[in-house]
């Protein structure tokens, strides 16, 4: 199994975020706006990468985060099929919320599809509360729960 270190992300990190998002995450966002997320946040995505001394850097999830309305938010997460289920995901979200708390920020809220039943456990696990539904988030039509946690 490799072994995995996280870092801050870096500009050239973008391209493999873009494609970790598209390919992970049902979304519309364009890779133009997957990029302005990163522009304006960049101090709130982390990325996960293999640290195995035979193969090269390989990005196996990011996060990112942004400020919204006074508090923390996680915009995505995501982290490659073939590396889910050890704790990439769950390191991903401390790295993000450790960084709010050193910004002084004390709640963090993210929306979940209401179809994507994973993530929410995935999310209630982290110590996430469901909050409340808004009606059509999604461009296509589907309804977001929106989670909120005490940092
Ligand atoms: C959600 C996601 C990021 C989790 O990443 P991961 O690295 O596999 O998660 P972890 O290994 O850190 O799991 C942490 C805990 O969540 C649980 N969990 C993770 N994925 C789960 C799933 N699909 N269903 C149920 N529980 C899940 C794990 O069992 C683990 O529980 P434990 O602490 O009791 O052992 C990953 O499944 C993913 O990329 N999904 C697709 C993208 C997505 O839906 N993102 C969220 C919407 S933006």
């Amino acid at each position: 199994m490799d072994e995995f270190g996280l870092r801050k992300a870096v500009e050239s990190d973008l391209q493999e975020i873009i494609r970790l998002w598209k390919q992970n995450i049902k979304t519309i966002n364009t890779a133009s706006d997957i990029a302005d997320f990163f522009h304006h946040s960049t101090n709130y995505f982390f990325v996960a990468v293999s640290t195995s001394e035979s193969t090269e850097e390989k990005l196996m999830g990011f996060v990112g985060g942004a400020i919204r309305g006074g508090h923390g938010h996680i915009s995505g997460i995501a982290v490659d099929t073939e590396y889910r289920n050890r704790k990439v995901g769950e390191k991903l979200i401390k790295a993000v919320e450790r960084k709010f708390i050193d910004d002084a920020f004390e709640t963090v809220t993210l929306e979940v599809r209401k179809s994507n039943r994973d993530a929410m456990r995935f999310y209630e696990l982290q110590g996430y509360q469901p909050s409340h539904i808004v009606k059509g988030y999604y461009a296509d039509g589907e309804d977001a729960l929106v989670y909120a946690k005490k940092i």
